[in-house]
């Protein structure tokens, strides 16, 4: 295998930029390598109608250095503007829209409580053949929380489906053999699949007795069966499945090791890489490109990019942590070797 990788330059179709400094510094770090980016809406005050979408495009696109679209979906909630809502789907304001289950993950307490609540704007989206982005986590206090995305297939999506049999759906950060199987034998669904989630089990979180923090994420990491099946689905079954870092960075002081640490990994600063590593572990790399940047452009309807980026095959270690002005995040995959690197 050659040294020196070129691919068509990637999209990230999930990743949190938040806002602020902590903006600033996820923009720098993503503009440099995609071309688009999924920027989810779940920041302090939810992206809920077009002019907060319209003013969190024009901050990222401020932040960015070089050519980068922001895509912004609508955070879906009981209580939308439904006017405002079909005019910024129609207007492409909003990127689609996301389906947050109150409470499944971080800033989700105004998400959804009652699925059927919502079912005019499912509507909506299948009207406009826009699509619909959802995390996929059933939360109840009956429900182990290994098991919450198999419960929101088997109780909530199985419904949506039947219901709008037309409506695009991408399961978002896909978690489980489950999932990847749900979204291999039904049509109109795709998946985004996160490093993490294939570099990561339930063991690298709940150490013997203490918990990593910053191996803790929604949806949790789950058994290797699962990993391996997140990895086969990536590396191989390339159609459905496409890159979604969901990297979510959270400052360190909101990541200690205790009951409220926040769920979220930050991986901006090496997903990439990460992602040629693993690829490369499965003797995939010829089937890096599709993944990172066609599949999802593919399912969105988009063109390709006409740029290309290239990595070498040279290790680095990733530093332990971003700082950016008054900002410290813990970088994923901290103090560890890569072996593949992007260049300039
Ligand atoms: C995300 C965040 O912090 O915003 N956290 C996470 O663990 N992935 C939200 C999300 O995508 O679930
Ligand atoms: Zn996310």
């Amino acid at each position: 295998m050659p040294n020196i990788l070129e691919i068509v330059q990637p999209d990230d179709w999930h990743i949190h930029f938040r806002e602020g400094d902590m903006l600033e510094m996820v923009t720098n770090y993503s503009s440099r390598i995609n071309n688009r980016c999924v920027a989810m809406p779940n920041t302090k005050v939810p992206i809920t109608d077009s002019n907060k979408a319209i003013l969190y495009k024009n901050k990222i696109n401020k932040a960015s250095k070089d050519k980068f679209e922001p895509l912004i979906p609508c955070y879906l909630t009981e209580s939308l503007d439904i006017n405002d809502f079909r005019s910024g789907i129609q207007n492409k304001y909003f990127f689609g829209a996301k389906l947050y289950p109150s409470n499944a993950t971080t800033n989700s307490k105004y998400g959804v409580r009652q699925i059927s609540n919502i079912y005019n704007l499912f509507e909506i989206l299948e009207e406009e053949n826009s699509t619909l982005l959802i995390h996929g986590e059933k939360v109840s206090d009956k429900i182990d929380i290994f098991d919450r995305e198999k419960y929101f297939i088997d109780d909530e999506l199985q419904i949506i489906r039947k219901k709008f049999p037309l409506l695009k759906i991408v399961l978002e950060h896909v978690s489980t053999a489950y999932g990847v199987k749900y979204i291999k034998q039904n049509k109109n669904i795709a998946g985004t699949i996160t490093p993490h989630h294939m570099l990561l089990t339930k063991r690298d979180v709940f150490i013997s007795d203490k918990i990593d923090p910053h191996h803790f994420c929604m949806p949790v990491v789950k058994d290797e069966s699962d990993l391996i099946e997140l990895r086969n689905a990536a590396c191989f079954d390339n159609t459905k499945f496409f890159l979604g870092t969901d990297s979510a960075p959270h400052p360190i002081e909101e990541k200690k090791s205790n009951a409220n640490s926040k769920p979220g990994i930050f991986s901006a600063p090496c997903s990439i890489e990460l992602y040629t590593q693993i690829f490369d572990q499965e003797n995939a790399l010829n089937n890096l490109e599709v993944f990172s940047s066609i599949n999802g452009a593919n399912f969105y309807n988009f063109s390709h990019n006409d740029k290309k980026i290239k990595l070498e095959k040279k290790d680095w270690i990733v530093p332990e942590f971003s700082v950016y002005k008054n900002i410290k995040v813990k970088n994923f995959y901290a103090n560890k070797k890569i072996n593949w690197k992007v260049i300039n």
